[in-house]
């Protein structure tokens, strides 16, 4: 796993209309690089929920993510509705996933797109970055419209997707 080079988690917080976001889920944080960026541009009253699926990952961001702001979820983005729930939140902001969706079983991979468009606010938007471009079919079934943007500055060149509810 390499970290998300800092060209890359610019162009896709630039996504964000940080003035109305009031609550942002992050999917896949791991050792929260872009999870530090995020909590530098939401608001005072903002809400970041972070689901990562690695224990160890878990107690490295709990550790080091000290902020009233943060919710931390040991568990699988495929139960952000369940885990909103938890936290009497109805509906999300933005969406930012990090998890790689090409090498998930399709039908996990429909679950946790599902799912997630079902937590997202109308108007909301789903930021997804990845290596490949295998989830777009799955994104335009699920979203409708894909808008894409490629970054080379990145240790593998990566891909921003991002869609609309
Ligand atoms: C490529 S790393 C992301 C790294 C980090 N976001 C960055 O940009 O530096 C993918 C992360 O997603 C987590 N992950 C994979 N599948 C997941 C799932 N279904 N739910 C939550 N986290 C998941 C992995 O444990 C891993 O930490």
């Amino acid at each position: 796993m390499w970290p998300s080079s800092r060209y890359l988690t610019r162009d896709l917080l630039r996504q964000v209309e940080w003035e109305h976001a009031r609550v942002i889920v992050e999917y896949g944080p791991g050792v929260g690089t872009i999870t530090g960026e995020i909590l530098r541009r939401l608001r005072d009253d903002g809400v970041l929920v972070i689901i990562e699926r690695n224990a160890e990952f878990v107690d490295f961001l709990q550790r080091n993510f000290d902020d009233p702001r943060v919710r931390v979820f040991h568990g699988s983005a495929a139960d952000v509705a369940s885990m909103l729930q938890t936290l009497a939140i109805d509906y999300a902001d933005y969406i930012i996933s990090g998890i790689p969706y090409s090498t998930m079983p399709p039908s996990l991979r429909e679950n946790i797109l599902r799912e997630s468009h079902k937590v997202l606010r109308p108007g909301g938007a789903f930021l997804v970055y990845q290596f490949t471009s295998a989830v777009v079919p799955a994104l335009r079934r699920v979203f409708g419209d894909v808008r894409q943007q490629f970054v080379l500055r990145n240790i593998l060149p990566a891909r921003i997707f991002s869609c609309s509810r």
